[in-house]
């Protein structure tokens, strides 16, 4: 009796227990969406880890772990660090990881998420740079394709097998899942958790001209001049840290630059528009306005005894405005009220990993703190260090907003965190004037898109050292592809300005040039759908059939889009999707070996302009629409269209064309304009550029909706 007792008892034990370890199992995982799920550890340290600034909501459970799920990942500690296996397949091609060096194939590669001021890349083999994006894109053989998010921003190493292994002395984290039937549908999801970029300014997407420095401001108007002298299109000129006054953020150095203002209008008056630079590090001067403000507002992040951090950058000993702390983000939004009247079109915000000079890490000690507030908990430089770059930029983007109501803003920063394209464009920090540099720059811009940024790009002609004239010219050839498209240059580099490296670079500059401005049309509809959907600007090969798996690995061509694929002169064997794709000219004369092979996608119809100066001449009112109809004769495409600034498109006043185009048996093709979105009124002409072997035969304009053009032979 007493024996069936206890052994009943023993059952009814075991029973509970297998029933509460099953719940809570099920509890730590669950479906937060069609083909999303969550993960979560056993302990998971709520106020190490939430909020996360890389989603925009919460994931909430919607119902139990789908029976099947593939990818499940397994928590536990080694040696007091939290790990987690994902077990991914054998035969899985791994992408994504964000900003780092590398193929853009990235199965074996190790990398680490941790904000970096990293020199021509050279520190840990470039394995972390100047942005974090733990997240890892999955395609399968069958092209079905996964991802996973892995929601920290602590320091994490990944690496990349057929169990693919993230270690992390943070906190562990939880990991969030998506399942798709191809790779596009993966990075749309990741837009629909961490966000999407918003509309920028039709400027930003012109072409634009740096370095470090353009000064006094009458080399500025001189740098202005000769684009202008020289009919090479650009849009903006960047103002590098002399224009500040001892590298003073948010002053006007008074002997180089005493009338910002009137350059800002001078440049205005030559449709150019001017981006400024501003870095966290606020020098460490009792007679500087901003640092005597921060002072008296407790701004500063602090070390572990709670006393002002202070770490050398650019101008000497600086103070670091604590972001976390939204009393400090609105001083920081208010500094730029003044700045911007000023005329300041866009913000670049730099050296915010942070960067600090003169210590190994190159960074602000791991213990300092940071106070948090608004929901944000404080925490150690450790839980921020990754956050920084973005809360910066959050409230960069919100100052511009708030003094420029009327303007799209437009950020660029160096250091970002998933999630991050909400608030800013970035490009890839300090690469090299090398050509191992410019053949990487494919592969970094497909990753970032691929990690859900997709407005960026890398230095044009490679910022340290200094370019030689082949170089820059290829660069120049192939950098006007990449979405944010930007020549610049360290200080006492050579020029590398378009005509630097006189007539002949200047000319293939010429064209490179003018076909991004001819490509606008399709490249500002690129940038609306991106902004929609998440998809990047800039694809990978394998983007154009998910099931071919030869295209997994190519990284040297490239597509625009979906309907474009670039192929630089210098790939070799470059694989190409099947299908046929047909290689065309944009201009008459501009094969010179340098610029890169285009081929537009079968059954497809790409909305090309006329060559302009900038933007500000943009009327898209005579649109050419490039044609490769399919084999059945029909093609389709797209054009978006707005003001190129302001936010009436979110009202309404914004038009997405579809065309269509159908053979006809009477050996016409016809065209069909449809407006399948926005309310905007616009008079436009159209006409026909039939690519066929090579060559563009063009119809004659027309206005009507639908229209038969003779079929050209
Ligand atoms: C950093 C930036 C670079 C800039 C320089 C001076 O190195 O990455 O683009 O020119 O600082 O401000």
């Amino acid at each position: 009796m007493k024996t069936s007792y206890s052994l009943s008892l023993v059952i009814a034990v075991c029973v509970a227990l297998r029933l509460l370890c099953s719940c809570s199992a099920d509890h730590r995982s669950y479906s937060c969406g069609a083909g999303i799920a969550v993960f979560y550890p056993e302990t998971f340290d709520s106020v190490g880890l939430l909020p996360s600034l890389a989603l925009v909501a919460e994931p909430a459970r919607v119902g139990n772990l789908p029976r099947r799920w593939q990818i499940k990942p397994r928590f536990s500690v080694e040696e007091g660090v939290n790990v987690i296996a994902i077990p991914v397949g054998k035969e899985t091609d791994l992408y994504g990881t964000g900003e780092v060096v590398g193929p853009l194939r990235r199965n074996g590669a190790t990398i680490a998420t941790w904000n970096l001021d990293n020199y021509v890349y050279a520190l840990n083999k470039g394995k972390n740079l100047y942005q974090s994006h733990p997240w890892i894109l999955g395609v399968r053989p069958d092209g079905s394709s996964f991802g996973i998010l892995v929601d920290s921003p602590w320091r994490l190493e990944i690496t990349l097998s057929d169990t693919a292994r993230i270690t992390t002395e943070g906190p562990a984290p939880r990991v969030l899942v998506i399942e798709r039937d191809d790779p596009a549908s993966v990075v749309k999801a990741l837009g629909d958790l961490t966000g999407k970029m918003e509309m920028p300014p039709l400027w930003a997407l012109g072409f634009q001209q740096s370095r470090w420095s353009y000064f006094p401001d009458a080399r500025v108007k001189e740098i202005a001049g000769e684009f202008r002298k020289r009919n090479i299109p650009c849009d903006v000129i960047w103002m590098d840290i002399d224009y500040m006054d001892g590298f003073r953020v948010f002053t006007f150095d008074p002997a180089r630059f005493p009338d910002p203002a009137g350059l800002n209008a001078y440049l205005r008056e030559r449709d150019f528009k001017a981006v400024y630079m501003i870095d966290p590090g606020i020098k460490k001067d009792t007679l500087y306005d901003v640092y005597r403000q921060g002072t008296a507002g407790d701004h500063w992040v602090k070390d572990k005894e709670g006393r002002e951090f202070n770490g050398p950058v650019w101008p000497g000993p600086c103070a670091f405005p604590d972001f976390t702390r939204p009393e400090t983000r609105e001083w920081w939004r208010g500094l730029y009220e003044k700045f911007l009247a000023a005329g300041v079109d866009g913000v670049w915000n730099d050296m915010n990993e942070p960067a600090v000079f003169r210590v190994e890490s190159h960074t602000m000690p791991e213990d300092n703190l940071h106070r948090g507030g608004g929901g944000l908990p404080p925490g150690p430089h450790a839980r921020y260090h990754n956050l920084y770059g973005m809360l910066m930029v959050q409230s960069t983007r919100e100052a511009l907003l708030r003094y420029r109501p009327d303007k799209r803003p437009f950020v660029l920063s160096r250091a970002n965190f998933l999630g991050g394209q909400r608030y800013a464009a970035t490009w890839s920090g300090d690469n090299a004037s090398t050509w191992e540099h410019l053949r990487l720059s494919i592969p970094m811009t497909l990753t970032l898109g691929l990690s859900g940024q997709p407005f960026n790009g890398a230095d044009i002609g490679g910022f340290g050292g200094s370019a030689r004239a082949d170089l820059l010219a290829h660069w120049m050839a192939v950098g006007v592809y990449y979405p944010f498209a930007r020549n610049h240059s360290v200080q006492n580099s050579a020029d590398q300005e378009p005509w630097a490296f006189g007539e002949k670079v200047e000319q293939v500059s010429r064209r490179a040039v003018n076909r991004r401005y001819l490509l606008l049309p399709y490249l500002y509809t690129l940038f609306r759908e991106a902004s929609v959907t998440g998809l990047p600007v800039v694809r990978p090969l394998f983007f154009a059939d998910a099931r071919d798996t030869s295209l997994r690995r190519e990284e040297q061509a490239f597509l625009l889009g979906q309907d474009l694929m670039v192929t630089p002169r210098w790939a070799k064997n470059p694989r190409r999707p099947g299908g046929a794709w047909e290689t065309f000219r944009l201009e008459e004369d501009d094969d010179d070996g340098y610029q890169p092979l285009l081929a537009i996608r079968p059954g497809a119809i790409i909305p090309v302009n006329k060559v302009i100066q900038s933007t500000a001449d943009y009327a898209a009112d005579s649109i050419t629409l490039l044609v490769n109809p399919a084999s059945d004769g029909s093609a389709t495409g797209f054009l978006y269209d707005d003001d190129g600034d302001g936010f009436a498109y979110k009202n309404g006043d914004y038009a997405l064309h579809r065309f269509s185009v159908s053979r006809r048996e009477d050996a016409t093709l016809q065209l069909d304009v449809e407006r399948v979105e926005g309310e905007r009124e616009a008079r436009r002409q159209y006409r026909i550029g039939l690519v066929s072997g090579g060559a563009i035969i063009y119809s004659g304009w027309s206005d009507a909706a639908t229209r038969q053009f003779p079929l050209p032979h």
